[in-house]
């Protein structure tokens, strides 16, 4: 694809000797509207140079540049010089370069030889998989796919919660009231009724809370009978997760979770002493941080067992050694910010200076609209609940619409799913939003339905059209303003998944999607496309294959399907 804003840089570079091409890159503007051009170059800032008034070293520039194929026309307006671009030029240069590149358009290899850990989803087992998880899982794996469109050797962690006191306790009450075949046959409800069960009867006898560390103590010593148990919890949870993150086609490379840096702690704990950075308080060791506005860390607890905090610092050092990344990046809710902010400070304290390549993502909370989910037994809502009834609701959409689809189940699936993560990636991550069906299932709406169906739409034409897309296809037969504004938003894809990246933010990229299908369906309905005319046919299918395309890449960035008939 020219880049034509560095093409012109490099024109205006040869006129103007004294500013290099980056800055004349810096002064460039995008005008407000297209009358006034592609692209403007302002001449103010130029008085002082060349001692002249800048409108007539506009006036100068323009004559200059005189006639380019590059451009229709170069115009001085007001001591800004706008160049037009040559719409055929434009739209060639753009359509071309998506058609060819493919399912790899937009991407690039920027990243080669840099390794990005992304750590997301993070579940604790035991614990239901609820819809606040969502948020983590959804945005972390398009952060992943945005780093690694972007070519960078990327590692996905899920850092599961599998270990702590709380396991301890799990381990006494399953021994005291569980029975194994109702935990087979419904593990995360079984284990969480026991552990609510645990805290009732802690209440009224406290020395149960002894026994939950005293077995928490065997599971660090390694008893046979705590590690069995402790490691049955486990499977069962994670099968129960696997499960939702096949809904989701969401995998891991590692499920090292807080229990494999168990005996990783000692070691960590010695270099802090070493570095006397511990601080002895009521029995606990500490690592004070108050010079920086901190609470203080809390490292090892009276009791010789470590901590949450401990884990993530182990975790951490553990990463660096293995896997030496260029970044190390944590999508974990902003109610944790302070626990990172923390952390980042001990493991720089230690004297890690790539504790700067550690990077918390936070982003904010989901609460339900009233009445979107009645509740099993507790007050969760369980994601896997969310993700079915989508699937279930958006079939009925579907039959009102679309009778005759013969995978229809297929097509809910991807749609109605699609539709809550594409919901997910909404709003900027650290916004705090309510869940709505309406707002979700909307299928006019800026919503995943609506950019699905406008892939399909897109894919129908395309079945239908009379003629194939060939090497010759007379591009200034797009010319008229909703042809160019599509071919403009297209262009725009890679830098979008570049910006997203670079500011771990996916929802650009839903909204630019938003913008693409809403461009290509003003399109869409005013210029038609099977028409008499052959070449103009196929011109615009061109661009049909090149807005479907980018829908497509953009969509599997965030991790949503694009069924090709809905
Ligand atoms: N398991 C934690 C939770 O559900 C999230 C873990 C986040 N990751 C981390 N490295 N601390 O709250």
């Amino acid at each position: 694809m020219i880049d034509f804003k560095r093409e012109i840089a490099n024109i205006l570079s040869e006129k103007i000797e004294e500013l290099t091409v980056e800055e004349i890159l810096e002064m460039m503007e995008i005008p407000p509207n297209s009358q006034m051009g592609d692209y403007a170059f302002p001449c103010f800032k130029l008085a002082k140079i060349f001692r002249k008034a800048p409108n007539m070293i506009a006036e100068q520039i323009v004559e200059s540049i005189g006639e380019n194929p590059l451009f229709e026309k170069v115009e001085n307006a007001q001591a800004y010089v706008n160049f037009f671009i040559d719409k055929a030029t434009f739209a060639k240069s753009v359509v071309e370069e998506v058609l060819e590149k493919k399912d790899a358009f937009g991407s690039s290899n920027l990243g080669e030889g840099k390794k990005v850990i992304v750590e997301f989803s993070s579940p604790n087992i035991a614990k239901p998989f609820h819809i606040g998880h969502i948020r983590s899982t959804v945005i972390g794996n398009a952060i992943y796919k945005l780093y690694d469109f972007l070519g960078y050797d990327t590692v996905t962690i899920n850092h599961l919660g599998d270990y702590g006191t709380q396991f301890g306790k799990l381990i006494v009450a399953y021994k005291k009231w569980g029975n194994e075949k109702e935990v087979e046959e419904n593990p995360i409800p079984t284990l969480l009724k026991l552990y609510i069960k645990f805290h009732e009867e802690a209440e009224k006898h406290p020395e149960l809370e002894d026994e939950g560390r005293l077995w928490f103590k065997k599971l660090e010593d390694g008893d046979e009978e705590a590690k069995r148990l402790w490691q049955w919890f486990r499977d069962v949870s994670l099968k129960e997760f696997n499960r939702v993150y096949g809904m989701l086609n969401i995998s891991f490379d590692s499920y090292a979770g807080e229990s494999f840096y168990s005996d990783k702690m000692p070691r960590v704990l010695k270099m802090m002493e070493e570095k006397n950075m511990l601080k002895e308080s009521k029995g606990a060791d500490i690592v004070d941080l108050e010079e920086y506005g901190m609470p203080p860390a809390l490292i090892r607890k009276s009791d010789g067992s470590t901590l949450y905090i401990t884990r993530d610092i182990a975790a951490a050092i553990y990463r660096k050694e293995h896997y030496d990344f260029y970044k190390n990046i944590y999508v974990v809710a902003s109610q944790q910010n302070l626990h990172f902010q923390q952390w980042f400070k001990v493991i720089e304290l230690m004297g890690y200076d790539w504790a700067k390549d550690c990077i918390h993502v936070p982003f904010g909370l989901v609460s339900l609209e009233e009445g979107t989910m009645s509740t099993r037994k507790g007050r969760v809502v369980f994601l896997e609940d969310v993700l079915k009834k989508a699937v279930e609701k958006t079939k009925e959409i579907i039959k009102e619409k679309n009778t005759n689809l013969s995978n229809i189940d297929e097509v809910a699936r991807q749609v109605g799913i699609g539709a809550v993560v594409f919901q997910e990636l909404s709003n900027n991550r650290i916004k705090d939003y309510t869940f709505s069906w309406d707002r979700t299932l909307n299928f006019d709406g800026e919503t995943g339905p609506y950019v699905q169906y406008t892939h399909a739409r897109a894919c129908s034409v395309l079945r239908k059209a009379e003629v194939t897309i060939d090497e010759n296809i007379d591009y200034s037969l797009l010319s008229n303003e909703d042809e160019m504004d599509l071919v403009r938003v297209l262009q725009k894809f890679p830098n979008i998944i570049k910006e997203a990246a670079r500011k771990y933010e996916p929802s650009i990229v839903t909204r630019y999607i938003v913008d693409v299908a809403q461009a290509f369906n003003r399109f869409y309905h005013h210029c038609p496309i099977i028409v008499e005319d052959k070449e103009m046919q196929k011109a615009r299918l061109a661009l049909v294959a090149a807005a479907r395309q980018t829908i497509k890449n953009g969509l599997t960035i965030l991790g949503v399907s694009s069924p090709e008939r809905m």
